[in-house]
């Protein structure tokens, strides 16, 4: 197959693809049945499939585009140092320009008592490194058996091993033989699924003190840290009660254990706000991020250490963890551009002030729909919960994930690629996305929402 061809053989495409290419969560065999689609060019919001389709990212790709697709500056930015210095490591007493001005940059943009950052060149390997941390932090504090680390059921952190422990998904857990030792999973603040009869901010404190129960029953002594997202993204978009977040930094200030804020998808910009721990006023302790760090030009992540973590481990000698790419001066080079472009675009303050509300006034509509049992979306990230029997919300479909496939399947036919988790569709747009945009964005997910009310009637799932 030659890629560098403007004209693509979709169905060459596709064979070589089911002959070579191993996908990442995916059921290889039945993919390979049905046909890969192949995505050949974007920009902005728009992605171009190889038959020449335009299809609207609702997804931001992986929740990582948010500056959109194709901005000649990064491109120029990552030429330019490739150019200068392709590749240093940062071991060994050295660094380089990059390395430095990102984190210098980082430290503009997050809270005041966040200074340093250590690099890495995914969320998964952030996380990584955020479970040897506290655990290190804790055997420099002279507290060694503080190594637990608590964590959420339907968390996702990441698919490296412990990534994939910290992640609270069942299905991941079963392959693999995980979680590792040590990492303890209690309740998510998901109301709509699970909050019964509760006041959503009743429930938001009930399950926060679930942390306070579990740090009693394993004991303060033996408890490093707690792990969450702001908003738990491929969980299914679960926005905490207010309530929520308050209680967990409470919690963990008064027990003494570390919170870690997992901003990987919350990060830069899509609450409106630089972090989603900004957003909730919760002061975290470290912070992974990936993702919007480079809007997924290249790859690259971090864990962003607060003053306070940052002092324990000095005293600690030396940390013996790293990565060849810890610091890859391009992605560095392709990571600055982006933030320069967020900063002067004044991209975060868009999606607070206009953007935002404008994309959330067109959710809260598209919630009226007689299959959607809740809109809900803070910044430019937002779920549909869809329902076959509305206003209920104990009743469920059957087949848990049916009626979300197929509402995905749809989207994809009417060009909006959102994402299905169990029942509910998710969209993370670009936060570039312009108004004309949103109304055509919200178009297609009422056409969508109307095929799909007819599918499931077909199928005698509504009722
Ligand atoms: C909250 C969160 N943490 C970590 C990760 C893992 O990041 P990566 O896929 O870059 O390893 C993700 C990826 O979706 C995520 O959403």
């Amino acid at each position: 197959v030659n890629i560098r061809s403007n004209v693509y053989p979709t169905a060459a495409l596709r064979e070589a693809d089911a002959r070579h290419h191993w996908h990442p969560f995916t059921d290889t065999a039945s993919l390979n049945a049905e046909g890969v689609r192949v995505i050949v060019g974007a920009d902005g919001v728009w992605l171009t499939d190889s038959d020449g389709n335009r299809i609207l990212d609702g997804m931001a790709g992986l929740w990582c585009t948010n500056i959109g697709h194709g901005r000649p500056e990064i491109a120029e930015a990552v030429n330019a140092q490739m150019k200068e210095l392709s590749y240093y490591n940062t071991f060994f007493k050295t660094t380089h320009p990059p390395a430095i001005k990102l984190a210098e940059v980082l430290a503009e943009v997050t809270p005041p008592h966040i200074n340093r950052v250590f690099f890495t060149s995914s969320g998964s390997e952030a996380n990584d490194t955020v479970l040897r941390m506290v655990r290190t932090y804790w055997q420099v504090a002279g507290k060694p058996a503080k190594q637990t680390v608590i964590a959420r059921r339907n968390a996702y952190h990441g698919s490296t091993v412990a990534g994939a422990s910290l992640g609270g998904m069942g299905a991941m857990h079963g392959q693999g033989g995980l979680p590792i030792p040590g990492i303890h999973h209690i309740a998510q603040p998901y109301w709509f699924g699970e909050g019964g009869d509760q006041d959503p901010n009743a429930f938001g404190v009930a399950v926060a003190r679930e942390l306070e129960k579990a740090i009693d029953e394993i004991g303060e002594d033996k408890v490093a840290a707690f792990i969450a997202e702001p908003i738990q993204g491929a969980g299914g978009v679960i926005i905490p009660p207010e309530t929520y977040w308050p209680e967990i930094r409470r919690i963990c200030s008064e027990r003494d254990i570390l919170l870690v804020v997992d901003e990987v998808i919350c990060g830069f910009g899509r609450l409106g706000t630089w972090f989603g721990s900004d957003y909730y006023g919760v002061e975290a302790d470290l912070m992974p991020i990936a993702k919007g760090l480079s809007s997924g030009y290249l790859p690259i992540g971090g864990v962003l250490i607060s003053d306070k973590v940052a002092r324990m481990l000095e005293n600690g000698g030396e940390f013996f963890h790293g990565y060849t790419y810890s610091g890859h001066p391009v992605c560095c080079a392709a990571a600055i551009e982006n933030i320069r472009i967020l900063r002067e675009e004044r991209i975060v303050e868009r999606v607070a002030e206009d953007t935002g509300p404008y994309l959330q006034e067109k959710w809260r509509q598209l919630g009226e729909h007689p299959l959607i049992g809740e809109a809900r979306m803070v910044g430019l990230v937002g779920a549909l919960e869809l329902v076959p029997a509305k206003p209920s919300r104990e009743k469920r479909f059957l087949a848990e994930g049916t009626a979300g496939t197929i509402c995905r399947d749809i989207s994809f036919k009417n060009g909006l690629v959102m994402r299905a988790v169990r029942d509910s569709m998710i969209i993370s747009p670009p936060l570039v996305i312009s108004h004309e945009e949103i109304d055509e964005l919200a178009r297609r997910v009422e056409k969508t929402l109307d095929d799909t009310l007819v599918a499931l009637r077909k199928e005698g799932m509504m009722g």
